[in-house]
């Protein structure tokens, strides 16, 4: 096992740094406008549903294979696939996993760059009486500006680096432990905000007064996807923080908490943005653009908007960047493990290969707009290829690993004992989960029309 001082050195620090990797731009950018595209209250149903039964037994599941390997996501799964006796390929699980969350940062890198480069921007007071469309327009040509793009997709790589390099202890645990109150304390604040409007409790029956006919076999799916991405399950980022995690702490339970912390991330993203929203008699289904611009043509119009616009896209970052430190993580862990490198000397490694990757994402808006391939850009090629493929494979493997090849004495003596929650843990991990994941492709790939 690892030394102390390369562990958690509590419970709630892991709680929190993994709250803080799975809370992320999943929760304040994506899932209020794929709710806003999806109808509101029967997708969030659906969503809520899945993080129940399939999130937090996945989560387990990646939770678990980090803290028994004690190591990175490649030689964990190595070391587990050979006390299993099973075949050592299954490293690759571990493999894919640090590649995943390799491509996945080189664009979520961009996407944090903006929500930073809005700081400033809002702060100045920049969208105060502007007209909507010129909100809209600024937005864009902040897309055509490769140079500024990677100024502060660059400034983004930095920060998570020098909080990484500086180890567990000292970096990712003590940036999780100010900045995750940090982040919901902003939370609970921007929603007492999103009262004053007067338009909250239009946002309530939204997001949780179901209704059924507005629910698409394809929202279902957009449900489960984003139930994945949201909880930072199959990217090896919960393996690798599971493997700092000490052997007395009850991985259930902490599992568990983090999914709560994650969801109660969202909600209240959802309870401060819609209120908004509708007060300005704005669109909830605007997409990608809901934060970016429907936001700031409220908050250019509201009381004291530059003041709690700045605090949003400060939270926002604050979420990006937790998230971030987690991506990174498991290559970081594999080059100074298994490559014998210093962590500073992975750091600049791992951060040069991811930013020359940012590039391509950078260049998809403006030069590679054209260049495109099955209709998507670099971009969206990359997010569809990491959570729409990547992040599912990677837990339907840890699943059936979890729940076929390791012998069910190790599993329930990681869980703390063969309990009835064991049992469940066990029935959703072998059957529900991996059918479910198989829907997803079987869907992906155009064989059951959904
Ligand atoms: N869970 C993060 C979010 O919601 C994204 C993420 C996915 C982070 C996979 C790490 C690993 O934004
Ligand atoms: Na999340």
């Amino acid at each position: 096992g690892r030394a102390p001082q390369q562990q958690w050195s509590t419970r709630i620090s892991f709680i929190l740094a993994a709250a803080g990797a799975a809370v992320g731009l999943g929760n304040i950018w994506k899932f209020p406008y794929i709710a806003g595209e999806n109808g509101g209250g029967a997708f969030i149903l659906v969503y809520l549903a899945c993080i129940a039964l399939l999130g937090v037994p996945l989560l387990m599941a990646e939770v678990l294979i980090g803290r028994r390997g004690q190591q990175n996501p490649i030689n964990s799964m190595a070391r587990l696939a050979q006390e299993a006796g099973a075949n050592p390929a299954w490293k690759n699980v571990g493999r894919l996993g640090v590649l995943t969350g390799f491509l996945l940062l080189s664009f979520y890198v961009v996407v944090a760059g903006w929500a930073l480069a809005y700081i400033p921007v809002t702060a100045s007071g920049t969208f105060t009486g502007l007209e909507p469309q010129a909100i809209g327009q600024r937005f864009d040509a902040h897309l055509e500006q490769p140079l500024v793009l990677i100024g502060w997709s660059t400034l983004v790589l930095l920060l998570t680096l020098g909080i990484v390099g500086r180890g567990v202890r000292k970096g990712l645990e003590r940036a999780a432990n100010l900045l995750m109150p940090l982040l919901f304390l902003f939370l609970v604040i921007l929603v007492g905000y999103a009262t004053t409007t007067g338009h909250f409790g239009a946002a309530v029956a939204f997001m949780f007064e179901p209704d059924f006919s507005k629910l698409t076999a394809s929202g279902i799916l957009v449900a489960l996807g984003h139930a994945f991405f949201t909880l930072s399950i199959g990217g090896g980022a919960m393996m690798i923080y599971g493997s700092y995690l000490p052997p007395d702490v009850s991985i259930a339970r902490t599992s568990m908490l983090v999914a709560v912390l994650d969801t109660a991330a969202a909600l209240l993203a959802g309870l401060a943005i819609f209120p908004i929203v509708f007060a300005y008699g704005l669109e909830p289904g605007a997409g990608p653009g809901l934060i970016f611009v429907t936001l700031p043509i409220a908050f250019g119009q509201m009381p004291l908007g530059t003041l709690f616009g700045t605090l949003f896209f400060v939270m926002l970052s604050v979420a990006a960047l937790t998230s971030a430190f987690s991506l990174i993580e498991p290559a970081i862990a594999w080059l100074t493990e298994k490559q014998g490198m210093s962590r500073l000397k992975a750091s600049v490694l791992g951060g040069s290969g991811i930013w020359l990757l940012s590039l391509g994402t950078v260049l998809s808006f403006n030069l590679g707009a054209e260049w495109t391939l099955a209709g998507k850009t670099f971009f969206e090629s990359l997010d569809y290829l990491t959570s729409g493929w990547m992040l599912p494979l990677g837990a339907l493997l840890m699943a059936l690993f979890t729940a076929w090849v390791m012998k069910p004495e190790i599993t329930a003596y990681e869980l703390g004992g063969e309990s009835t929650g064991y049992r469940i843990w066990l029935l959703l991990i072998r059957f529900l989960a991996p059918v479910v994941i198989l829907v997803i492709f079987l869907q992906a790939i155009g064989l059951i029309g959904l």
